[in-house]
């Protein structure tokens, strides 16, 4: 595909986990209008969620072989932690934005530090699942400029 979105873990409880942060719509909505609005731009998109750090690795690193454009990824709480997931970004180089449904820097002091913000194209944080939306437009832009 041309675009890859990953999600991280405890994403596929979106819808009901915690619906006052993160919303009511479940993944498969947010990945089902993301792939009707790739259609309608004229590319391919792929997503893919995880609750395992070293599958997202390995996805990433497939990414690579598929010849993947751009990606998009909301780490979940392997933003905060995962060296891992940043080394395998910056392996591939792939260019991405990083997207969190919530405000993360209005909540615990754990969630400011980003392991992915400092090489990410972007960082689109507490406007629920539009974020997505936005994210998949930039990246568009940005691969359309690339060709
Ligand atoms: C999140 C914010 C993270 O701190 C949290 O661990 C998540 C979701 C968000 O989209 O707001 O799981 O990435």
């Amino acid at each position: 595909a041309d675009i890859l979105v990953l999600h991280g873990p405890n994403l596929n409880m979106l819808g009901i986990r915690e619906p006052g942060i993160y919303g009511s719509k479940s993944l498969d909505d947010i990945n089902s209008d993301l792939v009707q609005q790739a259609e309608s731009l004229g590319v391919t998109l792929d997503t893919f969620q995880s609750n395992t750090e070293g599958e997202l690795v390995t996805r990433i690193q497939q990414a690579y072989q598929e010849s993947v454009q751009f990606i998009i990824i909301n780490p979940a709480a392997y933003t905060h932690t995962s060296v891992a997931m940043r080394d395998a970004l910056l392996s591939v180089k792939i260019p991405f934005i990083e997207v969190h449904l919530s405000n993360v820097h209005q909540r615990e002091s754990f969630r400011h530090h980003s392991y992915f913000s400092d090489k990410a194209v972007a960082v689109i944080c507490g406007l629920g699942a539009n974020g997505y939306t936005y994210a998949l437009d930039a990246a568009y832009q940005q691969i359309s400029q690339a060709k």
